[in-house]
């Protein structure tokens, strides 16, 4: 793994194939290898960035509330690191999230964006409190016990029986992150404004991809905002993890998206 520095925090990264770049972020207490069955797929036409992000996998998990904001920066350090001008950003989940707050900020340095079973939806008051109880659950039992009660959620139904070598590598990856690091990102997550408006007024390509089956970011509100220039896919019978559940399909769909810039 290379390494670039954020706000003086170690950020560490897979940079692997060639082509246009292609930059994939992972969800919440996930890794650079949350991509490791979809890397493969698109190396032999793309130049893969994956980073660890702040709280995640070998990159740093300082104490304390991190912010979606931070993530985002420390992609920026990345592409910076490998004097990488622009990119295509994709974002699982709270990657998804993180791209976003990239998106806002820096455009200039995207050829374009998408979410990947994410949505531009802020938390609501419940969701926010389920935050606050998580952060607070993983800082006193480290994330084991978390992960192995909300995985399963994380699939289409009955993937304990369906696919459970997928359901145990993705909580084996779960376990390596630190209880400061997810606690941080939890705060993160919370704390995330209302986004619609970056994909709305956005003039760039925008790929959102939705499964049927997930119970986290539903099509409805995977779609909840787009542009003149939005893709949209849905991924019949997966859940939240297409990128294990069905990672050909992902690919395709990421590659043609791509290759049609
Ligand atoms: C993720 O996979 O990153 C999380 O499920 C996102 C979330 O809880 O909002």
């Amino acid at each position: 793994m290379e390494r670039a520095n954020s706000q003086g925090l170690p950020i560490r990264f897979v940079d692997r194939g060639e082509g246009p770049a292609l930059v994939l972020l992972h969800g919440f207490v996930g890794s650079a290898d949350y991509w490791e069955e979809i890397v493969p797929l698109l190396e032999k036409h793309f130049r893969c960035i994956v980073p660890d992000l702040l709280g995640h996998g070998q990159s740093e998990a300082p104490q304390g509330a991190y912010t979606i904001e931070q993530l985002a920066d420390g992609v920026l350090s990345i592409l910076d690191t490998l004097n990488v001008e622009k990119v295509i950003l994709l974002g699982h989940s709270m990657g998804g999230y993180t791209a976003l707050s990239f998106a806002e900020r820096y455009p200039k340095r995207l050829r374009a964006f998408g979410l990947i079973h994410s949505m531009p939806l802020p938390d609501d008051e419940g969701g926010k409190q389920k935050r606050t109880a998580v952060a607070e659950r993983v800082r006193k039992e480290g994330v084991k016990p978390f992960v192995d009660e909300a995985s399963p959620n994380w699939f289409a139904p009955n993937a304990e029986t369906t696919m459970p070598a997928a359901l145990e590598r993705v909580r084996e990856i779960g376990y390596a992150t630190s209880r400061e690091g997810a606690a941080g990102a939890a705060f993160a997550m919370r704390e995330r404004p209302d986004r619609g408006h970056v994909i709305r007024n956005s003039n760039l390509p925008v790929l959102l991809i939705a499964g049927s089956e997930d119970g986290i970011a539903p099509p409805e509100k995977a779609f909840a905002a787009e542009n003149a220039q939005t893709s949209k896919y849905v991924i019949e019978g997966s859940g939240h993890m297409s990128l294990f559940e069905a990672p050909q399909q992902l690919a395709r769909h990421i590659a043609s998206f791509a290759e049609g810039l």
